[in-house]
């Protein structure tokens, strides 16, 4: 059978994609962007569905790949073998017709300018369908990288194997609604796909199945957002008793968090929103545009607020640190393949310095929530209790948004962790600290 030109492009792209993750260390999204220049957008769907099941599979096809091969491929042959996992992922875990996913996964070497694979590509595919080896050791049946699986047995000893069960799943798509409007259960009934609530997230909605953002009524109008249920427990948390002073975002963009405080806070609240990324600071602009909140977006270092703060206390801060994103890896498959061990204990240092920076910048009485989509101890309450412990006038506040979420959560030496897959939802850390009205002596 022919294959189709355009088919034979995508698979030549996913393969291209994969490995500027796998080899240039790119992030899935920025290597996406790339290769979606290049394929016509009806591919785009089944372009980004090939990456991430390529990804979400890695450690299992890498060694699948190697029991199909007589002898390893040179590593200036890595784009092949790529490729390869792109073909084997779309045999296992796509519904493309078995014998297109290889006729045009061969033909791809051809636009990938690797003509003399064709051979070794259609007998490595051809061998899996007759043989199908599925992939021996611990990093291949996890499809996790040694390290993590190491750091994820440590802090959770008991729970670990669920964790990697919900970070190989795909993730669900969530929903928020703005107050006001519309309620979540009228909302649902108007959907193409079955939506469900959580108990104690009250404008949640968690999808059946993903909807393209302009099928969902409202969300140009921005009375619906998309965010996962677990990150929208931050604003309701961060605002319980929130008077009429001023809050702060410490590390705001892409701004769904933003967009939920001034959601919450109303109309005449002054809120300040920081990102060290300038291109990332304009997706808040954009979040609030549709939103309709009013915010004053600044791109800076939060950890340096002598650079930016006038001096002026904030009631409320939320800090959501840049982290290890272990508790989001089903929504970002390439976490596993970026992250380095080394890399842990680099960012536990600075969500600590950013902690310490911006304490100064708490009103007396105010709240301060650490947030945190990591799974790591080292990068939650290991931060947030030696904080508390140099901090003589901030304290853990036993707090929690509303008491249905408490089943959510699992209790930390400081803080509260909600781990990926509960109630389908994000992996997400909080603490909740307030300062003393009158500093101790
Ligand atoms: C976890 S994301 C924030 C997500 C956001 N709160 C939301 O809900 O959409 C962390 C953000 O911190 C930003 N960031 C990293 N280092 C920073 C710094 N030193 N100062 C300010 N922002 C920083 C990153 O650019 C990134 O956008």
């Amino acid at each position: 059978m022919a294959a189709s030109k355009s088919g034979v492009l995508l698979r030549a792209e996913a393969a291209k994609a994969v490995n500027a993750v796998r080899s240039n260390g790119r992030s899935l999204d920025e290597a996406l962007a790339t290769a979606e220049q290049r394929v016509a957008s009806a591919d785009h769907p089944l372009l980004r569905h090939l990456c991430y099941e390529t990804l979400r599979h890695h450690w299992q096809l890498r060694a699948q790949i190697a029991a199909l091969l007589s002898k390893p491929l040179a590593r200036r042959d890595a784009l092949i073998e790529d490729l390869i996992a792109v073909g084997l992922a779309q045999l296992q875990h796509t519904r493309v017709a078995p014998h297109a996913a290889v006729s045009q996964t061969v033909e791809a070497v051809r636009l990938l300018r690797l003509p003399k694979f064709a051979g070794l590509v259609n007998a490595v595919l051809r061998r899996y369908q007759r043989e199908t080896p599925v992939g021996e050791g611990d990093e291949a049946q996890c499809n996790h990288p040694l390290w993590l699986l190491q750091r994820l047995q440590a802090d959770w000893p008991e729970q670990w194997p669920a964790i990697v069960a919900a970070n190989n799943e795909r993730a669900p798509m969530w929903l928020r609604l703005k107050p006001g409007p519309i309620d979540p259960e009228t909302y649902a009934v108007g959907l193409d796909t079955p939506a469900g609530m959580t108990p104690g997230l009250d404008s949640a909605l968690c999808l059946a199945e993903a909807l393209p953002v302009d099928e969902l009524p409202g969300f140009s109008a921005g009375t619906v957002s998309v965010q996962d249920g677990a990150a929208q427990l931050a604003a309701p948390w961060l605002l319980d008793g929130y008077g009429n002073g001023r809050i702060l975002d410490a590390c705001a963009a892409p701004g769904g968090k933003t967009a939920h405080l001034l959601e919450l806070a109303g109309p005449n609240a002054v809120l300040t929103a920081i990102d060290s990324d300038a291109a990332r600071l304009e997706r808040v602009r954009e979040t609030l545009d549709r939103t309709g909140g009013n915010a004053t977006l600044v791109c800076a270092d939060a950890s340096k607020p002598e650079a930016w703060w006038d001096g002026v206390p904030f009631e409320r801060i939320l800090l959501d640190a840049p982290c290890s994103a272990s508790g989001v890896i089903r929504r970002h498959p390439d976490i596993r393949l970026l992250r380095r061990d080394s890399d842990i204990e680099a960012l536990a240092g600075r969500q600590l310095d950013m902690l310490s920076a911006l304490w100064p910048l708490l009103a007396p009485g105010g709240r301060l929530l650490y947030v945190t989509c990591s799974v790591f101890a080292a990068e939650n309450d290991v931060v947030v209790s030696k904080f508390l412990m140099g901090q003589a006038d901030a304290q853990e506040e036993a707090l929690l948004p509303n008491n249905n979420v408490r089943a959510l959560m699992c209790r930390k030496v400081a803080g509260w962790q909600i781990l990926p897959g509960t109630e389908r939802l994000d992996g997400f850390y909080f603490a909740c600290l307030t300062k003393a009205s009158v500093t101790p002596e």
